[in-house]
């Protein structure tokens, strides 16, 4: 624990906090410590409203029990938070600017083609590295905006199968696991380690999902969670921390950001321990992005190839479109980063700079600053390095509401936020930071917005709803069988939730029948074609179609070695997508929220349950 610099002699605590001087006796000799140095960083307000020994005791060590766990999970404890955020809070009420003194300018990295040779060779050398792996799948957010009621990684990534996002990334994992160590068999099999980061308002849900789905098939101790802190809320502009408005025995807390999840990994141990084991990558996602596995191999293929210590996935990016862009700044001191810049503050910075013209496509007809997605890919080494160093401490902000333009008083408490991708501020310029950028359609779709507020999103920009979110997969997955050769119908244009989507055939298949675009090219065989109002899940690792021509629904499971040749025309009535209110309560949040489901008309489905050699035709 970080001591408080000046501790109060007896004189002066009597005089900060007399109500507290009263209670000592209540207090343990480790929590009377703790209110040392509360009150040397200027919180006796804590205390001034405690009621005399013997009245309330229980909730004041309750509160010393909550200091003491505010104090152990930031690193440099409460001190450092209280210093920290007085500083920020400060800089915000002069209006500091963080840029100052910095240059933006194009950083370098690698622009994807889908389904090109590159991309091909780059998925082969990250599928060979991908054993070698952590992932890492930050799901400590309250999901405010989606407005769901269950933890967001149950929910379904789409209805075909109704599969959730968690039992997805899971499948996608193992998927990577077995195909990267099939590579090089001579070698010890390698298990991919799976760490979540959870929070309190997510935490039991994702243990419960976990164990009632037996973790969906990996070996428990393969799955770590680690459990994010909230921050204490502060109520001034001097720092003062908030008592919970409910629990005046209680300091109000909130979410201090998904960049928690460095300085967890450093203090589990658990960076160290992989760095010992061998491994090489830690790779971070999100809860509800249903796409991002289509472009792992291929960007830690480039990350591999590239050397990169730190590696940014990001997709194309309209200028001023509202996503961050990823940018390199130089500082008149010399400093330089790549680091994600916010849309709204990207623009002034290069007018600042000299560009007359903000910022603007080029020739390409995109921004030179890709949009980032918030998917990192880091090198295990100088990563430990650094973190070692911060202890995993990431740049933070503070984002008050002001009451006015005095910026004297707050409208309701605030915190302090820290963000994953601003891990690259404190590197070295020797640091190897770059990105990669990969088609939208490929890699990004995430669900975020209930469907009133996607339905107010303005045109041209992505509503990142279950209605998009699912959309995207059919759309991506009917991509890249037509690059594989399939021909498949053109999209439809249909209104759900008061959103505009495309309406692809709904192709879905289990990760391990894909995993990479050469997998799915082998897959794929003779002639196929998939009309508009098909439906093709594909649950099964050797499953080939071979002159399939598919119009209705065709549901194929098959186990690991029964292989499956699937061909001839398939014609039924197949499955009906129907529109559902999102207001009507009789319905599933889960169907609601994306305003469809399906009306099972007719369908053809087999299963596989033994391994062999089969046929399947109409
Ligand atoms: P989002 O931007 O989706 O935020 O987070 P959110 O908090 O989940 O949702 P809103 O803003 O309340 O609507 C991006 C990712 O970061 C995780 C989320 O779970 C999601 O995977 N996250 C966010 C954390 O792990 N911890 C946090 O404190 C915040």
């Amino acid at each position: 624990m970080e001591m408080p610099s000046e501790p109060p002699s007896g004189d002066r605590w009597a005089e900060a906090a007399p109500a507290l001087l009263m209670n000592l006796r209540v207090l343990s000799p480790h929590q009377i410590e703790l209110a040392k140095l509360l009150l040397s960083e200027g919180q006796s307000h804590l205390f001034s409203h405690w009621s005399d020994p013997g009245v309330e005791d229980e909730r004041k060590i309750n509160l010393f029990e909550q200091v003491a766990r505010l104090n152990r999970s930031y690193p440099g404890g409460l001190a450092a938070y209280i210093r920290n955020a007085r500083r920020l809070l400060a800089d915000s009420k002069s209006g500091a600017n963080p840029f100052d003194g910095f240059t933006p300018s194009v950083p370098s990295g690698e622009v994807l083609t889908f389904g090109d040779d590159n991309f091909m060779n780059l998925e082969e050398i990250g599928l060979k590295e991908v054993r070698r792996a952590a992932f890492i799948l930050v799901a400590g957010g309250l999901g405010e905006r989606l407005g769901y009621k269950g933890i967001k990684l149950s929910l379904p990534r789409e209805i075909t199968t109704g599969s959730c996002f968690l039992k997805h990334y899971v499948d996608s994992i193992l998927t990577l696991e077995e195909a990267s160590n099939r590579l090089v068999e001579d070698e010890e099999r390698k298990k991919i380690p799976l760490v979540i980061m959870t929070s309190d308002d997510t935490h039991q849900a994702t243990i419960h999902l976990l164990e009632s789905n037996f973790y969906f098939g990996m070996e428990p101790t393969q799955v770590v969670l680690v459990k994010q802190e909230k921050v204490a809320c502060l109520q001034d502009n001097d720092a003062s921390l908030a008592l919970d408005p409910a629990d005046k025995y209680k300091i109000q807390t909130k979410p201090h950001g998904h960049g928690d999840v460095h300085a967890l990994l450093y203090s589990s141990g658990l960076l160290k321990r992989w760095q010992k084991e061998g491994l090489k990558w830690v790779l971070f996602f999100q809860d509800t992005n249903g796409l991002l596995f289509k472009a792992i191999p291929a960007s830690l293929g480039v990350s591999a190839s590239r050397g990169y210590h730190v590696n940014s996935l990001a997709v194309p990016r309209k200028a001023k479109e509202a996503i961050g862009g990823i940018t390199r700044l130089t500082h008149t001191d010399g400093r330089t980063m790549v680091i994600n810049v916010e849309y709204n503050q990207l623009d002034p910075l290069l007018r600042a700079s000299g560009y007359i013209d903000g910022d603007a496509n080029s020739e390409t007809g995109f921004s030179p600053y890709p949009g980032n997605i918030n998917q990192l890919i880091l090198e295990i080494e100088p990563y430990v390095q650094e973190v070692s160093k911060t202890h995993g401490a990431i740049a933070e902000f503070v984002n008050p509401k002001y009451k006015d333009s005095t910026k004297t008083s707050f409208k309701s408490s605030t915190r302090l936020e820290c963000m994953m991708q601003d891990y690259p501020k404190t590197l070295p310029p020797s640091a190897r930071v770059g990105f990669t950028v990969i088609d939208t359609w490929l890699a990004y779709a995430p669900v975020k917005n209930n469907p009133g507020d996607a339905a107010m999103v303005p045109k041209g920009n992505p509503y990142h709803s279950a209605t998009s979110g699912e959309m995207a997969i059919y759309r991506a997955n009917c991509l890249i069988l037509r690059k594989a050769g399939v021909q498949v119908a053109d999209p439809v244009i249909k209104s759900f939730n008061n959103q505009e989507v495309e309406v692809w055939p709904r192709v879905t298949w289990r990760s391990k029948w894909g995993p990479t675009f050469s997998e799915v090219k082998k897959k794929v065989r003779g002639e196929c074609s998939i009309t508009q109002k098909s439906t093709l899940v594909i649950d099964g690792r050797d499953v080939y179609l071979e002159g399939l021509s598919l119009d209705g629904s065709l549901l194929v499971s098959a186990v690991d070695g029964a292989e499956v040749r699937v061909g001839g025309s398939f014609h039924n009535k197949g499955w009906n997508l129907e529109h559902v209110d999102y207001r009507d309560e009789a319905i599933s949040e889960e169907l609601r929220i994306r305003g469809f489901r399906f009306e099972r008309l007719e369908q053809v489905k087999m299963n596989y349950p033994e391994p062999g050699s089969y046929s399947l035709k109409p």
